[in-house]
């Protein structure tokens, strides 16, 4: 395959020079973008848009055609996994997602088995192939998964915005059975992680999203232990290029030294932490991805770029630094607003790149 003509995320991922610090946004294409609401609307619901490969590889192309993004990223969902299993995933109009069969029985447990991405998810994988294709090389695609423990909360819950009192029960009450949900889900993220590689995915991402809800013993045992697991298990390489992965913990900033012990290559933040201070932290041995506070972009553009140019200054000279929110953009965001943060990170960038 010929050679990405702006390969800025992927050095700077590795920690390579770059001419400016690359952009991308959690959740980029989404309800906060009309043409998303049209194509949405067109596919009937949000997982037919994901289930088809050609509308998931639109939405993919749509905030590329708005603003000049450093990176794509696959469109889809963290829940294609358990919905693979067999849990049943809905959407309830207004509700976020929800599991028609929840796991709660030990033998439930005991039963659940690592989907073959290859079979089970083949339309993630036929996506990835054709959002490359739509791509033409012009940026990276970042492929991603949710964290084993992220996948278990909405697993075990049956749904999201909980208060974590059925996964934190098993958590200290049946740990034998949560490490056998998490050690399958370690196991069904590094196989679907690599037959997205193998497809065209650049870079991986893992979101952790409800790892920042447990105690620091708890993280480090039912979470970072089983995205270090599969670090050590996904592609590092393909067809002879390095391919970049980034953890992110939601609430994970008193851990960042911990985290690099996972051997990641990039940590992503969320706006909770100072990032120069972090920077520090991470003594450079790893790149940051982060970290703008979502609701900044419900603020005036002049305010959006200061705040943009308050978080390179703490960042800071040199490489290593991937622009982007601390958590995904609200669907309420007016989309020049985002056109604003994007061209900011572009031009005030610039004079921390030189020598
Ligand atoms: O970043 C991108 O543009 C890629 C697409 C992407 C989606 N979900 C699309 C989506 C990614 C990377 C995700 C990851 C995801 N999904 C996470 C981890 C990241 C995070 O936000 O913490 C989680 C926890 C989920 C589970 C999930 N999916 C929730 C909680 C919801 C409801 C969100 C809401 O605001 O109602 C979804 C649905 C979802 N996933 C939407 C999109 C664009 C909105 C669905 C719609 O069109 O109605």
């Amino acid at each position: 395959m010929t050679k990405l003509r702006n390969d800025t995320l992927i050095r700077a991922l590795l920690r390579q020079p770059t001419e400016y610090t690359p952009v991308w946004l959690m959740r980029q294409a989404g309800r906060y973008l009309p043409e998303y609401n049209q194509t949405r609307a067109r596919a009937g619901d949000f997982l037919s848009l994901c289930k088809n490969p050609n509308f998931a590889t639109e939405v993919t192309m749509q905030p590329l055609a708005r603003f000049s993004l450093d990176a794509a990223i696959l469109f889809s969902d963290i829940l294609t996994i358990p919905d693979a299993m067999g849990l049943g995933l809905y959407f309830a109009e207004g509700e976020g997602p929800r599991f028609e069969r929840p796991l709660r029985e030990e033998w439930e447990i005991r039963s659940l088995a690592a989907p073959d991405p290859d079979v089970h998810l083949r339309y993630v994988i036929d996506a990835v192939s054709q959002i490359r294709k739509a791509l033409n090389n012009q940026v990276p695609l970042i492929g991603f998964s949710g964290s084993p423990f992220t996948l278990a909360c909405y697993m075990v819950e049956g749904c999201g915005g909980t208060d974590f009192r059925q996964i934190k029960t098993m958590l200290y009450q049946r740990p034998d059975l949560l490490h056998h949900i998490l050690d399958t889900n370690a196991q069904a993220v590094t196989a679907y992680l690599n037959a997205q590689i193998e497809a065209g995915a650049q870079a991986v991402m893992i979101f952790d999203t409800w790892g920042g809800a447990l105690s620091q013993s708890a993280y480090l045992e039912f979470s970072l232990h089983y995205m270090t697991q599969i670090i050590s298990g996904i592609k590092r390489e393909h067809d002879g290029i390095r391919i970049p992965n980034i953890i992110f913990t939601k609430g994970g900033g008193l851990w960042l030294e911990k985290m690099i012990e996972s051997q990641c290559d990039a940590i992503g933040l969320d706006w909770t932490v100072d990032i120069g201070e972090a920077r520090r932290r991470v003594k450079d041995q790893v790149a940051l991805q982060g970290n703008l506070d979502p609701a900044v972009l419900f603020a005036s553009p002049e305010t959006i770029t200061n705040e943009v140019g308050k978080v390179l200054a703490s960042y800071g000279q040199g490489a290593g630094h991937v622009f982007n929110l601390g958590h995904g953009i609200s669907q309420f965001t007016p989309p020049e607003n985002a056109l604003v943060l994007v061209d900011a990170v572009h031009t005030l960038s610039r004079p921390y790149h030189k020598e």
